[in-house]
């Protein structure tokens, strides 16, 4: 979202604030244009001879999205049974999904494995059980490469003492339950973090697994996760998607030589596709002068955006309402009866209540990792493409936080 004309717009022209008039706030829109750039510009960048981009759909939930998502031609990454139920509601078949569980119920894997998606499995005691039970379908491995990579240490996922994957140093004992329990593996996975800018990360990985490959004969695909770093902020670094594509596609050609076939290449982020399409809407509810700070108190707060509190995660927050406006600093604070900044010492057009902020980067995470906390509503979700706009998710009611409790008097 820009200044276009001395007001912000999103793609095609369409105004943030009418939509805020239409659906009332606060709201989280999808510039869908900005999902199908970022589509695009993951897949030019690469050029091998297969190529399959996945979502990891933990970062926007939304079914219509996702379904914008497979519309533009991505696969679907899932990690609960409930991600791939959306999945099919989307449109996807069973086998166009991976999921990748991380240390979920027996009963959920064979529910999954019913619903015939692939899996990715993520333990030796889970290949154990698999072989145990015969199982047949062709199944990916998620090998733990020992890459200390990530925008904040609860998100770097790829090191020895993360509970994810399987470490590559057991690779032998892995071997050893797949030939008992004759087990078909048709993929090995990697995922080593979030907000990764540093290519040379993602090649370290790549290179264990594409080494570990080698002993397994009947691959049809590698796996090498998300994890791609968007800008949060002007300057910010990022991955540089289309040096990485080069480097890693000659690799990879590389390697399909060495192993004999061409096998494809699997990517499946969610931040690269979805963060920079998200905006949260908030007006602003009282602006507070303390003797030291001047508060925006706005009319959501970490209930519905819960990453600057959780990560302390960057933001961009504007003023929409008032483009031009005389910059001045201010604490942008939730309603939440908890600490809940969104962004401290922000420059920001000056504002009064009534005036809408946009936040930045909302498409990632953001109403993925929503809650009722206070017992609020989440906001709707809109999506807009080529000048329309979509409700694709309508605010919550009371009803809604009543639906699943139920009275009782104690005796
Ligand atoms: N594949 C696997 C197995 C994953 O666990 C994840 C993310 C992805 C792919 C996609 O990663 P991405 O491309 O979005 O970085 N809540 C955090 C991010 C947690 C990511 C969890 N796994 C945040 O708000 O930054």
């Amino acid at each position: 979202m820009q200044i276009v004309n001395k007001r912000y717009e999103l793609s095609n022209g369409v105004d943030p604030l009418a939509l805020c008039e239409k659906y009332g706030t606060p709201l989280y829109v999808y510039d869908a244009h900005i999902i199908e750039r970022q589509f695009n510009r993951l897949q030019n960048a690469f050029d091998v001879p297969h190529l399959s981009l996945n979502f990891a759909c933990k970062a926007l939930t939304n079914v219509s999205v996702i379904k914008f998502l497979k519309q533009l031609g991505a696969g679907l990454d899932c990690v609960s049974v409930q991600e791939i139920k959306i999945g099919l509601a989307a449109g996807y078949q069973p086998e166009e999904i991976l999921y990748t569980p991380s240390g979920v119920s027996i009963a959920e894997i064979e529910e999954a494995m019913e619903i015939g998606v692939h899996l990715n499995a993520d333990n030796i005691p889970l290949l154990e059980q698999l072989g145990a039970m015969g199982v047949k379908n062709p199944l990916c491995i998620r090998i733990n490469p020992d890459v200390m990579a990530g925008a904040y240490e609860k998100i770097s996922v790829g090191h020895l003492a993360s509970k994810f994957g399987i470490a590559y140093s057991q690779i032998g004992q892995v071997k050893e339950v797949v030939r008992k329990g004759r087990l078909h593996i048709e993929a090995l996975h990697i995922h080593i973090g979030s907000g990764i800018y540093d290519i040379q990360a993602f090649i370290d990985g790549a290179e264990v697994l594409m080494k570990l490959a080698m002993d397994f004969p009947d691959l049809n695909y590698l796996n090498f996760g998300g994890g791609f770093k968007v800008a949060y902020k002007a300057g910010d670094k990022q991955t540089d998607i289309e040096t990485f594509g080069k480097v890693m596609s000659e690799k990879f050609n590389q390697f399909c030589k060495k192993y004999g076939r061409e096998i494809s290449l699997h990517f499946e982020p969610g931040k690269f596709f979805v963060s920079e399409a998200g905006y949260l809407l908030v007006p602003v509810n009282v602006v507070k002068e303390s003797p030291t700070q001047v508060f925006l108190g706005v009319n959501s707060g970490q209930n519905h955006l819960i990453r600057p509190m959780f990560y302390e995660a960057y933001h961009r927050i504007e003023n929409i309402s008032n483009p031009l406006g005389d910059r001045v600093k201010y604490n942008v604070v939730g309603y939440i009866c908890e600490t809940d900044d969104l962004g401290k010492n922000r420059m920001i057009s000056q504002a009064k209540t009534g005036d809408v902020l946009a936040i930045y980067n909302a498409g990632a995470y953001c109403y993925s990792m929503s809650n009722n906390y206070n017992s609020r509503f989440r906001p709707a979700e809109v999506m807009v493409y080529n000048g329309q706009d979509y409700l694709v998710r309508k605010r919550e009611t009371m009803e809604d936080l009543m639906r699943t409790q139920t009275m009782v008097e104690v005796k």
